[in-house]
């Protein structure tokens, strides 16, 4: 089981939530956001808008970028300024939509 944070300046306390690794991470926040528990904004769910721009804490970084062609396209045409480097660390913009889970995770949002 993982234990997904989310911290925002729009949430009064942290969203505490748990998944199963192998979900993506769209799919735990569009069942909180529907609900009015999670104020992150998303819209297509298929990874081709951009709404879903989260960051990313974990464990494991500082650590090798997995990120695909499509999510980094996709940064690219919304954020062209975001650190989409080769390293992940906790301010590399990411999209819920790509995001497998496979660790805890803290998420920022704004
Ligand atoms: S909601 Fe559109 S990319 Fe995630």
């Amino acid at each position: 089981m993982i234990t997904l944070t989310f911290v925002s300046d729009r949430l009064d306390a942290p969203v505490v939530a748990t998944a199963s690794a192998g979900m993506r991470l769209i799919d735990v926040v569009r069942p909180l956001a529907l609900s009015g528990r999670l104020p992150l904004a998303w819209r297509c769910g298929q990874g081709t808008c951009g709404a879903c721009r989260v960051r990313i804490a974990h464990a494991a970084q500082p650590a090798p970028l997995a990120m695909g062609k499509m999510e980094h396209n996709v940064l690219a045409r919304i954020v062209p300024d975001a650190a989409t480097g080769e390293i992940d660390t906790p301010d590399t913009v990411r999209l819920a939509c790509h995001l497998t889970l496979a660790h805890d995770l803290t998420v920022y949002f704004s």
